[in-house]
């Protein structure tokens, strides 16, 4: 029984301390659960960090669109100007036009047909045009550039490829060149004001040939030649011709790219919309169309 009782006191002294293979296991799971738990410490701050970073990119990405201003006269508004618009839209993500004062107008090509108030609704109503200046000068000076530059935040002052040459010869948008920060766009061909003009003058022809050889002369001087009507002895169909050629891209070019919502309310007007102005303008706004479905 003694010798009994001190085997089991023996085996009672092994039994409390620890066991080499227990504090291997022991070891490992505190391993294990030490590497999780800083693993799952890891992910979390690297995709805390990612997310940081792409809403400080998404930040920087929306905080500076790029603004664009195209000016011009636009008198007798037509589908060269929108074309023109349409195109300066696509420089950037925002379009400012300045529309050129009366007075600078006078000074520089001549009277305009269509005065200053109706030459901005006009202007306004075009899809593509985000704000409207009014009142801007013919030339690009070096105080109004830096306006643009500081005050509108503009990136880029864009123009049709045709010469704009002021009364002394010199390039209208010269300093804009100079600082790097002009762009320009395809001029329209076909369509003008002054051939609107010589169009016109080819209508009141119809009506009154009395005073025919100094109409004949008046409208070869609007009409770039195109008088086949008065050369021809007034048989054919001349300037009032539209040059127009709407052919299925530039089509898709003035379109929306959507249709009218489930529940739109569609409103129809007809009308002959001949010289389109400020007037034609006013009665479209009167209805509460949506947004898509613009003047032009
Ligand atoms: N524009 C164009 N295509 C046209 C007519 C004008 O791209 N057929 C462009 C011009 O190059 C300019 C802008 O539209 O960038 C405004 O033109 P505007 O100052 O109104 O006058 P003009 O160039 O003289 O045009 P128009 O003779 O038709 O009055």
């Amino acid at each position: 029984m003694g010798g009994g009782g001190g085997g089991g006191g023996a085996d009672g002294g092994s039994y409390n301390a620890l066991h080499p293979e227990k504090v291997k296991i022991a070891a490992t799971c505190l391993v294990v659960v030490v590497g999780v738990y800083l693993l799952g410490l890891y992910l979390k701050s690297s995709a805390e960090w990612r997310s940081n970073l792409s809403l400080s990119l998404n930040k920087k990405k929306k905080k500076k669109p790029i603004r664009v201003y195209m000016d011009g006269c636009f008198d007798m508004m037509h589908y060269g100007h929108c074309n023109a618009l349409r195109q300066a839209s696509t420089l950037g993500d925002q379009l400012v036009v300045g529309v050129v004062s009366d007075d600078e107008i006078i000074a520089n090509k001549g009277p305009p047909v269509t005065p200053v108030h109706e030459r901005m609704i006009m202007v306004n109503a075009v899809k593509w045009v985000d704000e409207v200046i009014s009142d801007a000068p013919y030339a690009i000076t070096e105080d109004f550039m830096k306006k643009l530059f500081y005050e509108y935040n503009i990136d880029y002052i864009i123009h049709g490829d045709d010469p704009c040459v002021l009364p002394d010869g010199t390039d209208a948008y010269a300093l804009a060149k100079k600082a790097g920060r002009y762009k320009q766009i395809k001029r329209t061909e076909g369509v003008s004001s002054t051939d609107i003009v010589g169009r016109m003058l080819l209508c009141t022809r119809e009506r009154s040939i009395s005073d025919s050889h100094n109409h004949s002369s008046l409208q070869r001087q609007f009409s770039h030649g195109h008088s086949q009507k008065f050369e021809d002895g007034g048989s054919g169909s001349g300037t009032r011709v539209s040059h127009f050629l709407p052919t299925s891209r530039r089509i898709v070019q003035f379109s929306n790219d959507k249709g009218p919502g489930q529940d739109a309310r569609i409103v129809y007007i007809d009308g002959a919309f001949d010289l389109f102005h400020a007037g034609h303008v006013e009665v479209c706004y009167a209805f509460p169309v949506s947004s898509h479905v613009r003047a032009f």
